[in-house]
């Protein structure tokens, strides 16, 4: 294997999340995690360039909604995408945390969009996307990501 030494600079607090978890699962080093977080966000952007045609798009968004003007940010993205949008949910889930989740249907590029506009939020914590294919010539009838 050819492998290159990369250096990065990361978050103190987002370093230690992440080596608990490699600790838990049982990685060997450090950077045998790095390589498979790196493999999964790979496999993750290749996912998402394959959703296309007619799909229902399920998104759910963690948020703090004290964070300056995003509650805002995100009533503008859903009105963006009206012309897409089936319903919105929101839940409080404690005094800072928010989710909303919000169905749509239409193209799934433009629920993709939809999804990454969310994600591209300072503040956001997590953005989970769902779609189903509403015809049975997709191969990818049914996918779930994390994204972030
Ligand atoms: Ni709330």
């Amino acid at each position: 294997m050819d492998l290159t030494r990369i250096g990065v600079s990361i978050p103190s607090d987002l370093l230690n999340k992440f080596d608990k978890i490699i600790e838990q699962r049982g990685y060997s080093s450090r950077s045998e995690g790095i390589r498979d977080a790196i493999r999964s966000y790979i496999l993750h952007y290749e996912w998402m360039s394959n959703i296309e045609g007619e799909r229902i798009g399920i998104i759910s968004s963690l948020y703090d909604h004290h964070k300056h003007g995003l509650s805002e940010e995100l009533t503008a993205i859903q009105h963006k995408y009206i012309d897409i949008i089936n319903s919105s949910i929101h839940i409080h889930i404690d005094k800072n945390l928010c989710i909303e989740v919000t169905i749509a249907k239409g193209d799934g590029k433009r629920i993709k969009k939809m999804a990454e506009d969310i994600m591209a939020q300072k503040g956001v914590e997590q953005v989970r996307l769902i779609t189903i294919a509403t015809t049975n010539n997709d191969t990818c009838l049914k996918n779930q990501t994390n994204m972030r």
